[in-house]
């Protein structure tokens, strides 16, 4: 009886999951989304924890062991999610996704030795005999999970400035290898386990998988980042659907392919958004580190515009068109941003965002910071549908962006941004760009656009240039 009141549990579980990721994909009802699945996940991991019995019919008994991790995990990720500030939201995501990642793989090394475990004790009797099927799910689970887990942490490292982009000359024939040695390795444990080296061999898996995590994303840099974040957040998804097959867990396996799934499909979107294809995001071979040569070639002149000549260009504009990067999460300016664009509004101008889909570090982070504001949906132009707008746009506001507007991504091939789409500002009569110094963006490049004809500097901090808008165009 209880089992079944666990399948139902189960069942509620998945379809919150399924409803709350359709209500994600709307800033307004992506809270309430997030609230949804959480609740039918609260109910599953209930259900699990009180109802679940095995095949002798006996209940979970360690509920010390249990509620401490759950106390303990509830208490650090509460503080860390409160703390978080916006701008370190992706790494706090890349760390959550590496755990993910780590779980999916200490389940397969529990399983494993269970499954051993048996063998020693002469059930099953043979080395030969185990369950091929299961050995196949736990070292996939192993090595997925390995790869997620400490590519995660890289990818962590490298978002928040601790780990420097990193090649050596062949790794990615050498990345190629490992990879092929970690599945033939695996392979070798499922068709003909050695009888000496079994516990040897899984381990040595465990480690190289580890290690091809690593090399896979150390060398990785410039813009591309946003791709392999998405690649790996699908590996941890397809690694905890391996947890849910190994426990026949349909709930398990529901939300791993949803996570799996729905990472795939940003992947595709990521690449598409980068013009990179995804062969060669899985052998690691693009980012190049910039030459310094790509970064004096922008050296020239740039000239600045002063706060007055912006609101009054701004104030007798038609079209205005704002696009956001990560330096307006920096400055959190989004609520300000939004005041500028309804005093221009009050003043006849029409006002719209042109989003980039890798501005900030985390996919939707414009969105999602501009929702914060209550900025209207309906404003937010995607990239295609703004380069068509920027030919009738009379000035253009450039709010802490560099890369996403930066031309060397169309014009020079040298570039490790060459080829990524951009917002293509230039189309405009004007264009200001509101940053804080004359520094690189996220791919460590100079940008051209700066010391174009069109082109006025307005240096500050986003918030306070914002607010000093603000208050010139209510005066003007
Ligand atoms: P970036 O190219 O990183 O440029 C941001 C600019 O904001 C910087 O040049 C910085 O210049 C300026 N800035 C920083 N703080 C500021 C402040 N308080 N006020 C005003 N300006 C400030 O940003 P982007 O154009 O949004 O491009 C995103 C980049 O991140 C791309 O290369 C993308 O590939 C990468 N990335 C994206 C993701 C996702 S999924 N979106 C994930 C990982 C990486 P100053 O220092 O001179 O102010």
């Amino acid at each position: 009886m209880e089992i079944n009141i666990l399948t139902v549990f189960y069942l509620i579980g998945s379809v919150t999951f399924i409803l709350g990721l359709k209500m994600l994909s709307n800033p307004d009802s992506a809270r309430k989304g997030n609230l949804i699945a959480a609740s039918g996940m609260t109910i599953a991991i209930l259900g699990t924890i009180f109802l679940y019995k095995d095949e002798e019919g006996k209940s979970l008994h360690n509920y010390a062991w249990i509620f401490a991790g759950i106390v303990i995990g509830a208490v650090v990720g509460t503080l860390a999610a409160k703390k978080v500030k916006m701008t370190a939201m992706p790494e706090m995501v890349s760390l959550f996704n590496g755990m993910g990642g780590a779980c999916a793989a200490l389940i397969s090394i529990v399983e494993f030795n269970h499954l051993v475990r048996g063998y020693e004790t002469g059930n099953p009797a043979m080395l030969y005999d185990l369950d091929k099927t299961t050995v196949v799910i736990i070292m996939s689970g192993l090595i997925i999970g390995s790869v997620s887990f400490a590519g995660s942490i890289v990818a962590w490292g490298k978002l928040n400035g601790k780990f420097k982009d990193y090649a050596f000359k062949g790794q990615h024939i050498f990345n190629l290898l490992l990879l092929g040695l970690v599945l033939l390795s695996a392979t070798w444990l499922v068709v003909a386990p050695p009888e000496n080296i079994f516990h040897l061999l899984f381990y040595g898996v465990f480690s190289l998988a580890l290690t091809y995590g690593v090399l896979f994303v150390l060398p990785i840099g410039g813009a591309d980042m946003p791709v392999v974040i998405s690649l790996l957040n699908s590996f941890t998804g397809v690694a905890a659907a391996c947890g849910g097959f190994l426990y026949d867990n349909k709930l398990m396996l529901t939300g791993g392919i949803l996570v799996g799934a729905a990472g795939t499909l940003l992947t595709i979107l990521m690449c598409k958004a980068m013009n990179r294809s995804l062969k060669n995001v899985l052998i690691g071979s693009f980012g190049a580190t910039p030459t310094h040569a790509t970064a004096q070639k922008a050296a020239g002149n740039y000239k600045e515009i002063s706060v007055s000549d912006c609101a009054v260009a701004m104030s007798y504009a038609r079209k205005v068109m704002i696009v956001p990067g990560y330096g307006l999460a920096v400055a959190q300016a989004q609520h300000v941003c939004h005041e500028l664009e309804k005093m221009l509004e009050e003043k006849g101008v029409e006002v719209k965002y042109a989003i980039h889909p890798v501005a900030g570090r985390m996919p939707g982070h414009m969105n999602v910071l501009l929702a914060e504001a209550d900025v209207s949906y309906d404003k937010l132009l995607e990239m295609e549908h703004a380069n068509d707008e920027f030919k009738s746009t009379d000035v253009v506001l450039v709010l802490g962006a560099n890369d996403v507007v930066n031309p060397a991504a169309k014009t020079d091939p040298d570039s490790p941004i060459y080829g990524m789409p951009i917002l293509e500002v230039e189309e405009a009569k004007m264009v200001v760009v509101n940053k804080r110094s004359m520094k690189p963006g996220y791919a460590g490049i100079e940008n051209e656009l700066f010391f174009r004809q069109k082109t006025s500097m307005l240096f500050g901090d986003a918030k306070s240039v914002l607010q000093q808008l603000v208050n010139e165009v209510k005066s003007l």
